[in-house]
């Protein structure tokens, strides 16, 4: 039987990738973005290489969004065995008194409310196939913050303790709940803001190997997380940063 993954983000640079590596796992894959384009074109590339793939809406911030998705999969494919949270992301560097709670909230929201309404909603069909397994995503900033990121670390490091906690409930179902923590790595947006000799400039000395991440050093950690061989591993949190943590 095929499997089903649901990765959330899967138009962006890391989500995409993750859509990629388990398109060629042999998973059919649902890519579910706001950016219903930048999901279609993933799909695009993955069908043509022979893999299963479909692109649907939703903004993971929207209960009712969030539920009307995950029932029409579950209507339509029967079971999700992979949910990958990857929706995110930083959107802003500036000093706290410059933040408005808007911007707190649109932060805290797409990390961290997102991750906790997937799951909310995919949590029972996993119970119901007593398997499963749940991928969120933090950031090295989640670990030891960042200044001119509030919003953003604390909304990671809550999702690393979101995903100790899930993990201790849904054990006794035989589902896993596991985070990976991407190091700078470098996505189309990304490099959209700085040249790549800036870039490397930028973190080289910092990195103990040397460079930044790839889309796809992440997209193998997602992949590891979902095969059996990693079938013992619950509730921790994985990082690829070349060191820097
Ligand atoms: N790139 C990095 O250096 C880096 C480092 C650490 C952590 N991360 C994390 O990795 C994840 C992916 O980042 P990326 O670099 O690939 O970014 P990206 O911007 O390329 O991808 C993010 C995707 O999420 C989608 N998205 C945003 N808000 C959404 C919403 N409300 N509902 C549905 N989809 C939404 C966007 O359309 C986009 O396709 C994020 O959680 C980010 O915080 C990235």
């Amino acid at each position: 039987m095929n499997q089903v993954a649901l990765i959330t983000g899967g138009g962006g640079g890391i989500g995409g990738a993750v859509a990629r590596r388990l398109a060629v796992g042999g998973m059919s894959v649902i890519v579910a973005d706001y950016d219903h384009g930048a999901a279609e074109k993933v799909c695009g590339e993955i069908v043509r290489g022979g893999g299963k793939a479909e692109a649907l809406s939703v903004d993971v911030t929207q209960a009712r969004e969030v539920k009307a998705l995950v029932t029409d999969v579950a209507r339509r494919l029967g079971r999700i065995d992979v949910l990958a949270n990857i929706a995110g992301g930083s959107f802003y560097t500036k000093r706290i008194e410059e933040f408005t709670w808007a911007e707190w909230r649109q932060v805290i929201d797409v990390n961290l409310k997102g991750t906790f309404l997937m799951c909310r909603e995919v949590a029972p069909l996993m119970q119901r196939q007593k398997s499963g397994r749940i991928l969120n995503t933090a950031s090295n900033y989640g670990v030891t913050g960042s200044a001119l990121r509030v919003p953003y670390s604390a909304a990671k490091a809550g999702i690393i303790a979101f995903t100790r906690s899930l993990a201790l409930e849904l054990a006794p179902d035989g589902i896993l709940v596991n985070t990976v923590a991407p190091g700078p790595t470098d996505t189309p947006r990304v490099m959209e803001r700085e040249t790549t000799e800036a870039r490397r400039q930028r973190w080289q000395p910092l990195i103990p190997l040397g460079r930044t991440g790839q889309p796809e050093d992440i997209a193998e950690l997602f992949y590891f997380l979902t095969t059996p061989e990693s079938a013992a591993i619950t509730g921790q949190t994985f990082h690829c940063n070349g060191g820097l943590v």
